[in-house]
């Protein structure tokens, strides 16, 4: 067992052990808190710990008064497979479902199962307060002008080029344009490589903010295949653009949203080289990229561009706080058409929030953080898997994200869950229906989950009753 576990994972991965031997089975019961304590050497909370983590994925369970029980075994459900696609380009409509989906979940009391955002007990506010007053009183002259050219800040480049390392780089600092977040990132790579009616492939299912930004620009989306597992099919790409005519493709090949596959990296090695053959522009959000649950960190597809082709866009939203709203890309050969349409966009990104981030990333603090949420976000995709197992209808196919936390689920053919929305908003439940995901109507009978807040009986009551709506079409 790896030394660098805490004392409380070492237990429960023994127990865990346990039970997957069958030395502990179904419906027995685990010794009680003080006498695991005494045995083990350890203190009482390491236990009740220990058994915290056993019971949020959903190994025991606790019963009142009798102590803990194994759980019976859950079936585990099949993966979505790969779905055909219709052929050639169409354009995007799905703004305005999706700004009232996204809407009605952010109201006070809905369970947190829509937007991809985290708990905000995960996110280190406190150290960011404290860095914000100490550098607003350290550079006080930082709000007194800037050029509205060239805002971006040489110690947050730096701290990124340093990053870059684990992305397959080290990157070169002149690469890099700083943005007001990942979405900025993306629309500004878009707006420097197309034109009003041309064609950007993208995954399929896609994350929705892109499909998105294809419709608000006048963009058509050509939809790829794509493995649950594995991710975009590079032979269906190559099948669909033989003949030419797209301009781009949008990609997040680590920890895809909403399937959360990440491609390997043989996959990401062709899909570089087909796409500097066929001359279409890459643009990669890896957003996702070290918030991976298995293994080590993922090299992005950038980590395979020879010629200059792929821009690289990410944000600090998923791992210090949506609302620092810092991005960035690492433009490739494409450095110059996207810094002026940053120009003229947002003319630059704001230094003092520039400098806070450069700071967090210097104290070392960041691989810390790292690890602890991908520790919780891969326990919470546990529990939604194991949860929605339960109180899901019995032919529902539930995805394995291997990076992020959000969860793609795909239920009977018959059911149809922007139509079920209604009834599970009423009753206070949010989810984004599949065919958002989609240009071309797909995935009506699946959803998305997101899985940022720690599992709590909130949630697992949130996901039965949603289980009842999807068990009556
Ligand atoms: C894949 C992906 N890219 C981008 C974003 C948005 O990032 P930001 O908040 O930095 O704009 C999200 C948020 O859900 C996402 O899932």
């Amino acid at each position: 067992m790896p030394e660098a576990l805490l004392r409380y994972e070492r237990l429960a991965a023994e127990l865990a052990g346990m039970i997957a031997d069958g030395v502990l089975a179904s419906g027995d019961r685990l010794p009680s808190v003080r006498r695991l304590a005494q045995e083990r050497r350890v203190s009482v909370s390491t236990v009740v710990q220990a058994l915290r983590q056993l019971e949020d994925r959903g190994m025991v369970e606790a019963r009142p008064q009798s102590g803990h029980f194994v759980r019976r075994p859950m079936p585990l459900r099949p993966e979505p497979l790969l779905r055909p696609t219709p052929e050639g380009a169409v354009p995007v409509d799905i703004s305005q479902r999706l700004m009232r989906i996204l809407q009605a979940g952010t109201r006070p009391g809905v369970a947190p199962l829509a937007a991809a955002l985290p708990a905000s007990s995960l996110l280190p506010v406190a150290a960011l307060h404290r860095l914000y007053a100490g550098v607003a009183r350290r550079h006080p002259k930082l709000l007194e002008g800037g050029s509205h050219v060239n805002m971006d800040e040489p110690a947050l480049v730096r701290q990124l080029v340093r990053r870059s390392l684990a992305w397959g780089g080290p990157l070169p600092a002149d690469e890099f344009v700083i943005t007001n977040s990942c979405t900025e990132a993306l629309g500004l790579c878009l707006r420097a490589v197309t034109k009003p009616g041309d064609s950007v492939a993208v995954e399929s299912p896609a994350y929705y903010l892109m499909l998105q930004l294809l419709e608000t620009l006048g963009l058509k989306a050509l939809e790829i295949p794509t493995d649950p597992r594995s991710g975009i099919s590079v032979e269906a790409l190559d099948l669909a653009t033989r003949n030419g005519g797209i301009a781009a493709c949008l990609i997040v090949s680590n920890g895809s949203n909403p399937l959360g596959c990440v491609m390997p990296d043989a996959r990401k090695r062709q899909f570089a080289e087909l796409t500097a053959v066929r001359g279409i522009a890459v643009i990669e959000d890896d957003i996702y990229g070290d918030l991976h649950l298995e293994g080590d960190r993922p090299w992005p597809i950038k980590a395979f561009d020879r010629t200059g082709n792929v821009m690289l866009c990410s944000s600090f939203s998923k791992s210090l706080s949506p609302s620092l709203r810092i991005g960035f890309i690492a433009a490739g050969r494409h450095r110059a058409a996207i810094a002026l349409q940053k120009t003229v966009t947002s003319g630059g990104t704001n230094p003092l929030t520039q400098l806070v981030l450069a700071e967090y990333l210097e104290s070392g603090g960041y691989e810390r953080r790292l690890r602890t949420l991908r520790r919780a976000y891969g326990q919470q995709v546990e529990a939604m898997r194991l949860a929605v197992g339960r109180h899901f209808p019995a032919a529902t196919r539930i995805a394995q994200p291997q990076a992020g936390y959000v969860m793609w689920v795909e239920l009977p053919e018959e059911m149809d869950t922007m139509r079920s929305y209604e009834r599970a908003i009423a009753e206070n439940l949010a989810y984004v229906p599949g065919e958002l995901f989609s240009a071309s109507g797909m995935y009506r009978n699946c959803l998305r989950l997101n899985c940022g807040n720690p599992h709590s009986p909130k949630i697992e009551d949130a996901v039965r009753r949603l289980g009842r709506i999807f068990s009556t079409p």
